[in-house]
């Protein structure tokens, strides 16, 4: 199989303790996220400070590397398009707040970009671990690039884990933002594909005369919002 020794592959080095704690199984949808008070760049942060917002919390292998700074690079960039949704951006890794400092400046003197939201210091790994965002408990100390999209009640309500050698999206992490918004604000869902500005689909029915009464015969479980039944 192949494995890049720089990148950790989870795949090809396997042990027990993965199957009971594999990276990016500590929290499931519908959680409550928990709660924690954290140093970061940008002074203290308690998670449930941010109810009534959403918040992005997403986490980094390590700071100076090449993947996550094109990451922060393209985040910062677009910092002000999860502020238009009314969402704050939260990073957090294993590194110590001087070294997120230090790669800040870096990134500002290189790219003309300042990282202005916050990332969290997590030196013990202890909200890495409540979140999942670790691999393999005893052999790991960096965490994987998971993103929580946790709703202004706290909730986490999507997540996603890439590879420490797979950069994000920040056009699709835009689009999850969207799509959660969209569907909660007219109780509806959002199909394959779905970009801000088309159309919803409409939650099935669950009753028999729905079924039959259908004009189509996918029409009772699957059509559009505004369409006729
Ligand atoms: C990165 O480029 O971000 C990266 C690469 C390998 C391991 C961890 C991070």
């Amino acid at each position: 199989m192949y494995c890049n020794c720089e990148v950790k592959c989870y795949q090809a080095a396997m042990t027990s303790a993965d199957l009971i704690h594999p990276p990016c199984a500590g929290l499931r949808i519908g959680d409550l996220a928990p709660d924690f008070e954290a140093r970061s760049t940008m002074g203290p942060q308690r998670l449930s400070s941010y109810r009534g917002r959403w918040l992005v919390l997403f986490s980094h292998p390590a700071d100076f590397t090449p993947v996550c700074t094109t990451e922060f690079v393209a985040l910062a960039r677009e910092a002000s398009a999860f502020g238009a949704r009314d969402c704050a951006l939260m990073a957090l890794s294993v590194d110590s707040l001087f070294a997120h400092f230090a790669w800040i400046r870096m990134i500002r003197d290189r790219f003309g970009v300042e990282v202005r939201f916050p990332i969290i210091e997590d030196p013990t790994l202890v909200i890495g671990r409540a979140f999942g965002m670790v691999g393999r408990e005893d052999a790991d100390s960096a965490t994987v690039r998971t993103t929580f999209f946790i709703d202004p009640k706290g909730v986490v309500r999507a997540m996603t884990c890439y590879p420490a050698n797979l950069g994000r999206s920040v056009p699709e992490m835009l689009r999850i933002l969207d799509g959660l918004q969209a569907v909660d604000a007219a109780g509806a869902l959002a199909p394959a594909n779905w970009q801000p500005g088309e159309p919803l689909l409409e939650a099935p029915r669950h009753d028999l005369e729905a079924v039959f009464d259908a004009k189509e015969a996918t029409a009772w479980f699957l059509r559009y919002t505004g369409d006729t039944p």
